[in-house]
């Protein structure tokens, strides 16, 4: 006869191979056999693929990815489709509150500047809990590793415009350094260019390069953001991305350099229509936010963007990494085509022979934790809080990813499937959504174990690892982590047990 401990634990065991069996089960079955050496397919990640910057550089591959959070990372491989499953190496994190959150839009260049050639690696960053104060900085490398190590090395602002900025980006031409970025005129959020004494200074005011102007620009919210240069044959483009990012029309626009002052708007002519944007027939919504690479021979020009596999994706976490080659115009402007299919099997670049190891990502199983006793209810974050709420619309606001526990792979983490890397953790009895810090003291506070429910053993509840006794459940209206006793009433232990609902990422 098992006492009414053991039967608990059994129980709570059982409980947990059912919360992990999607993860282990796709893991193991999900993954496709490998493609024919050199070809790959897209996406080259399953999330977190967002504003990508790609370089080859030295024999390999280099990748970085908005992480929406205190830290950056880099890939490296020595072959493109490698990317898929080379581990991201963290290459910076943020400590100070002023710039330490929000880390969008990574772009990395090698620059020959005053201290010689060094990797100057630029990125958008803001402060906890608001995106009113997203700023560009910059990083320097130590030496010509594009892994670093890296030194923070300053804010880039236009001193008689320093404003919210985002989206920095590095244009050389004729000699001279020229920043690009993002920033808000009247309203219209817009490209602008300044120039630069060094490769972390801005030596003067800055210009406005385009603003929306047309109805493709102007989907979902007035924005001209994510500028790039792209030159050839001795003519230089920006490329840079409009309309809103949380739409699947987000698209690339492109602007041509008529030779004059690069310092002036008229300088820059715009072309009427896009020149990269969804495809319904190919299922690619979204594809902007672009980089540019070359093939490890220098050969052939590939563009590398983000994008959602459906109309529903939005501005987040959830969108993926894409490449493909592109071609010329007899004009001399670029060819982007259209964002190929997933489906789609692409030739290398030319000299990468590599095998694709993962032509198809298994699908992400998803979870959703319905709250007992309260009709359509979920737990979801809010401004990265845990709210318990009937809600449908983000749904992705209340869909998560039950991982092995951070502190103890034997619990559970919940990760966001919206911001990935970022956690449910206890924060002073509060239940907050914030990015893993590589802490022990994060790792403790996000595991969690799997119980039976107080409520219902059927269903489950979550125990925390760092202080046992407390679960999460609510208190004084808003979920918190609650000591439950044998006094602890019926309410309480309600509002501690859930059920697990799965669901695959489409
Ligand atoms: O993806 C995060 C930010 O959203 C990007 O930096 C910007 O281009 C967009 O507005």
């Amino acid at each position: 006869m098992i006492d009414r401990l053991r039967r608990g634990q059994v129980l709570a065991r059982l409980l947990l191979v059912l919360v992990m069996l999607p993860l282990s089960f796709s893991a193991a079955h999900g993954q496709s056999d490998e493609g024919e050496p050199g070809t790959l397919r897209n996406p080259l990640n399953v999330h977190g693929g967002a504003d990508p910057w790609l370089q080859y550089y030295d024999g390999n591959y280099y990748l970085a990815t908005t992480t929406w959070a205190s830290g950056l990372t880099m890939r490296k491989s020595p072959t493109l489709a490698g990317l898929k499953t080379a581990e991201p190496v963290p290459i910076y994190f943020e400590t100070d509150p002023s710039r330490c959150c929000n880390m969008w839009a990574p772009e990395f260049y090698l620059l020959d500047g005053p201290n010689g050639p060094r990797w100057y690696f630029y990125y958008t960053a803001g402060i906890w809990g608001t995106y009113d104060f997203q700023h560009t900085h910059v990083l320097e490398s130590a030496g010509t590793d594009p892994l670093g190590p890296y030194t923070y090395k300053a804010r880039l602002f236009d001193p008689q415009n320093d404003t919210w900025a985002i989206d920095g980006s590095v244009l050389e031409l004729d000699g001279a350094l020229y920043f690009l970025f993002s920033a808000f005129i009247g309203g219209f959020q817009s490209i602008f260019i300044a120039p630069m004494s060094d490769p972390w200074t801005i030596s003067g005011e800055r210009v406005l390069l385009s603003r929306p102007e047309h109805d493709w620009e102007a989907q979902g919210s007035y924005v001209n953001e994510g500028p790039v240069a792209l030159q050839h044959d001795g003519q230089t483009f920006i490329v840079y991305s409009a309309s809103a990012c949380w739409t699947p029309d987000y698209k690339l626009g492109l602007l041509t350099y008529n030779g004059g002052d690069p310092l002036q708007t008229e300088s820059w002519v715009k072309s009427p229509e896009p020149v990269f944007q969804r495809s319904d027939e190919n299922g690619v919504f979204a594809p902007a936010h672009n980089g540019f690479f070359k093939s490890p021979d220098g050969t052939e020009d590939w563009i590398v963007y983000h994008a959602n596999d459906s109309t529903g994706g939005a501005c987040d976490g959830r969108r993926t990494t894409r490449v493909q080659q592109f071609t010329w115009n007899a004009d001399g402007t670029p060819n982007f085509g259209v964002p190929v299919s997933t489906d789609e099997v692409l030739a290398a670049p030319s000299g990468d022979e590599g095998i694709d190891p993962l032509p198809e990502f298994p699908p992400l199983e998803i979870a959703r934790f319905k709250v007992y006793g309260r009709e359509s209810a979920y737990l979801r974050h809010l401004n990265f809080y845990a709210l318990v709420e009937s809600m449908e619309n983000p749904i992705a606001d209340s869909q998560f990813i039950v991982r092995p526990g951070l502190a103890d792979p034997e619990a559970v983490s919940i990760e966001s499937v919206n911001f990935p890397g970022f956690f449910l953790r206890q924060d002073r009895n509060s239940i907050v959504l914030v990015p893993d810090d590589g802490s022990a003291s994060y790792a403790a506070d996000a595991t969690w174990w799997i119980r039976p429910g107080l409520a219902d053993p059927e269903w489950l509840s979550f125990e925390s690892y760092a202080q046992p006794g407390k679960y999460i459940s609510r208190q004084f209206g808003v979920i918190a982590l609650v000591e439950v006793t044998e006094s602890t009433g019926d309410q309480v232990r309600e509002d501690a047990t859930f059920r697990q609902e799965r669901m695959t990422a489409s």
